[in-house]
């Protein structure tokens, strides 16, 4: 698959749809730094070099395990013990290394990866987000990238992909699953103990019973009797 390397843009996604507009396909773009990164929920995703950002763009298929296979296989490069918070972000000691935002665009998929490699966490989110490289001597983007990008294809290109072994692997790095969480949905926000993952969403035992969501943004409840 063709890499396109550019020193700065906006947002690889949004460079990645340009590219698509102009009949493009199946191609990568990375970038040194990007101006406007983007994060799920129209959040904003600090893009400073050192850091990886980068946007696959794929066939409309598979959508669904996407969102599973992408945080797996930057668990898997990081090699460092790295857990996966509902639904897609990288955390390492409850703190963000890696955010994930898949798109799509007209017939086409955009997986969008950020990954805090080489890159300073800015001092507003040093409490929330921490750099590969404050965890592990010695590290470089571009092995990351690489490896990487042998986990998703290894994944994506394999013809009799096992969803379900897939799943027991995501459940295996899950940081959500057994945890007590408030999940933020579009109109309201429910409390509960997750007690499943899987590709239809999140189920969690609250006060009115086991309840299933499709989405919806994690909060770990601190503080609560154990
Ligand atoms: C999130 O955690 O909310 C998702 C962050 C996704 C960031 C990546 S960096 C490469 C690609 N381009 C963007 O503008 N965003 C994604």
């Amino acid at each position: 698959m063709e890499i396109i390397k550019l020193k700065e843009i906006d947002s690889t996604n949004e460079y990645a749809k340009k590219l698509i507009d102009s009949g493009k396909r199946d191609f990568i773009v990375i970038a040194d730094k990007q101006s406007k990164g983007r994060g799920r929920l129209g959040r904003v995703w600090f893009s400073d070099p050192g850091g990886l950002y980068f946007s696959i763009v794929l066939d409309n298929k598979f959508y669904e395990i996407l969102s599973f296979i992408t945080p797996l296989s930057v668990v898997k490069a990081l090699n460092i013990g790295a857990k996966i918070k509902f639904p897609n972000d990288v955390i390492y000691r409850d703190k963000k290394i890696s955010g994930i935002l898949i798109e799509r665009y007209k017939d086409k998929i955009i997986v969008g990866v950020g990954i805090n490699v080489e890159n300073e966490i800015r001092e507003e989110i040093k409490d929330i987000a921490i750099s590969l490289k404050d965890i592990k001597r010695g590290v470089n983007k571009d092995e990351v990238f690489k490896r990487f990008l042998d986990e998703f294809f290894n994944y994506y290109n394999n013809n009799d992909l096992d969803k379900e072994a897939i799943l027991k692997e995501y459940k295996k790095f899950s940081d959500t699953i057994g945890k007590r969480v408030r999940l933020i949905l579009p109109n309201n926000e429910v409390e509960g103990l997750v007690f499943n993952i899987d590709f239809e969403g999140i189920s969690l035992v609250t006060d009115v019973g086991l309840k299933k969501y499709p989405t919806g943004e994690i909060k770990n409840l601190r503080n609560l009797k154990e």
